[in-house]
């Protein structure tokens, strides 16, 4: 049973890929499609957002850059702007600074000289999880696990590099994972690593955030209720899916 964490944003294979953004993109992912958004299309660049939503009418434009709410869109990144009254039936075109990169760099080919683990790789289940869905991740990723899928969990990171709280969320899962499937996974080195962060930090996500980089600069630019909303642990059963090129409530 196959269990790979990365800790930084790169080209994985695997048959199930979770992609992690505590803070903020995968967090505010959850609360969104908990809140009745039909959809969210994830995007690099804000042409690309600006793009999808002039495809579909109605769709609403979310995400930031430098943490701020894009000039024209809608939304910005914080989960708790995420309200059924805001989003509730609406696609989301959405774009922010790591989170939705981080998935197309994922979901990216690899180099020839790292060939995919299985045969099945090309057909890949895509997640989102959080602290906020942590416990409905782990019971999709489980079964999948027994049938002996490779699961990877991405971790977005900051600008290309490490983010504590990506990493100590990481190791959260595999921790829960652990704890179900016991001696039979196999893990790799970030995996191990992760779940070394997570018991550093428990369910301490106050402490968590104050340590991480991302966590401090949030809460100096004002943005210091969101690390609450973030740090939720457990709160929705909700598990962003990808489907048709979107992600969905799965
Ligand atoms: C990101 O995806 O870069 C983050 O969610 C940034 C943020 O905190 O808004």
């Amino acid at each position: 049973m196959p269990l790979h964490v990365y800790l930084l944003p790169e080209p994985v294979a695997a048959d199930v890929v979770v992609v992690i953004d505590v803070l903020r993109f995968t967090s505010s992912a959850a609360y969104a499609l908990a809140a009745g958004a039909r959809s969210i299309a994830t995007c690099e660049t804000v042409e690309q957002a600006r793009a999808v939503a002039g495809y579909r009418p109605g769709t609403l434009l979310a995400g930031e850059r430098q943490a701020v709410k894009l000039p024209g869109f809608d939304l910005g990144n914080s989960p708790l702007e995420f309200t059924p009254a805001a989003v509730r039936g609406r696609d989301i075109a959405w774009t922010t600074t790591n989170g939705t990169r981080a998935i197309a760099t994922a979901l990216a080919p690899r180099r020839p000289a790292a060939p995919p683990p299985t045969e099945r790789a090309p057909h890949r289940d895509l997640l989102l999880a959080s602290p906020v869905n942590l416990s409905a991740v782990a019971a999709l990723l489980a079964p999948r696990l027994g049938e002996d899928a490779v699961v990877a969990v991405a971790c977005s990171g900051r600008e290309g590099g490490f983010a504590l709280e990506d990493a100590a969320c990481a190791g959260h899962l595999v921790a829960r994972l652990r704890r179900t499937l016991g001696d039979a996974l196999t893990m790799n080195d970030g995996a191990r690593a992760s779940a070394c962060i997570h018991e550093a930090y428990g369910e301490d996500f106050a402490r968590l955030f104050r340590d991480a980089r991302h966590g401090r600069w949030l809460r100096d630019h004002g943005f210091g209720s969101d690390l609450e909303a973030c740090g939720a642990l457990d709160a929705l059963e909700v598990v962003p899916r990808w489907r048709d090129g979107r992600f969905v409530a799965g």
